[in-house]
């Protein structure tokens, strides 16, 4: 163990929280961070209760109580920057973030999308890659700017698609990638190998002008 304090991650989340899950057995492993809260915009998600389990402070922000995007956000930096987070991580949180949410975290705000971006953003990933006819599908883990699921791609993972696939084997077949590449992201995180600088991805202090990509297996 290095002397060097762990990372402290804020996640958040609005439903199941598989990849918040995995960040979780990362961390009890050697993932080199810790998670001090998770914050869900829904009462209902189930990662909550994967976090309570793990023994994570949870909250419970709910948007609907809030009268726009924006007194939504405020009040969502407030609940975040009490836990003085060095890194924030959206897994599974749907909700668009405001330029103001977005600019407070700058480089410090990672994404995972089922997609390979930037092919299909926003909803309906998998049904949109199936419609399109692509044979190669997959994940990606980004830094978040203001452009919806545009932010610098750090690391993707690609999945075949199958002649028969449906919409939930596919999605299966994606989520068991974004299961490995969202720790390992938060892994180069965390040892300081990626960064943003300048509006530059670098990784080990070089620039990095395209994702790292997993090829299928
Ligand atoms: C994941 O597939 C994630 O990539 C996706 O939601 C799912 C959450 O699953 N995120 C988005 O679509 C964001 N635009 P999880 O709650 O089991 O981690």
């Amino acid at each position: 163990m290095s002397s060097k304090q762990a990372l402290s991650i804020v996640a958040l989340i609005s439903g199941s929280g598989s990849n918040l899950q995995a960040i979780i057995d990362a961390t009890a492993n050697d993932l080199p961070a810790k998670i001090a809260a998770v914050i869900s915009n829904r009462d209902d998600a189930y990662g909550l209760e994967r976090a309570r389990t793990a023994g994570i402070e949870t909250r419970v922000l709910d948007h609907k109580l809030h009268t726009s995007r924006e007194a939504y956000d405020q009040a969502l930096i407030e609940l975040i920057d009490s836990f003085q987070p060095g890194l924030i991580i959206l897994a599974g949180f749907m909700r668009i973030l405001s330029p103001l949410f977005v600019q407070h975290y700058q480089g410090r705000l990672l994404n995972i999308h089922p997609s390979l971006l930037p092919k299909h953003k926003g909803l309906h990933t998998h049904q949109r890659a199936l419609e399109a006819g692509d044979t190669v599908h997959g994940a990606s883990v980004h830094f978040v700017t203001e452009e919806l699921d545009g932010g610098p791609v750090i690391l993707q993972a690609q999945v075949p698609v199958e002649a028969d696939d449906t919409e939930e084997a596919l999605a299966a077949r994606v989520l068991k990638q974004e299961h490995i590449i969202y720790p390992q992201v938060v892994r180069w995180f965390a040892e300081g190998r990626v960064a943003i600088n300048d509006n530059q991805l670098e990784m080990d202090g070089k620039p990095l002008d395209g994702p790292v990509i997993i090829p299928p297996s």
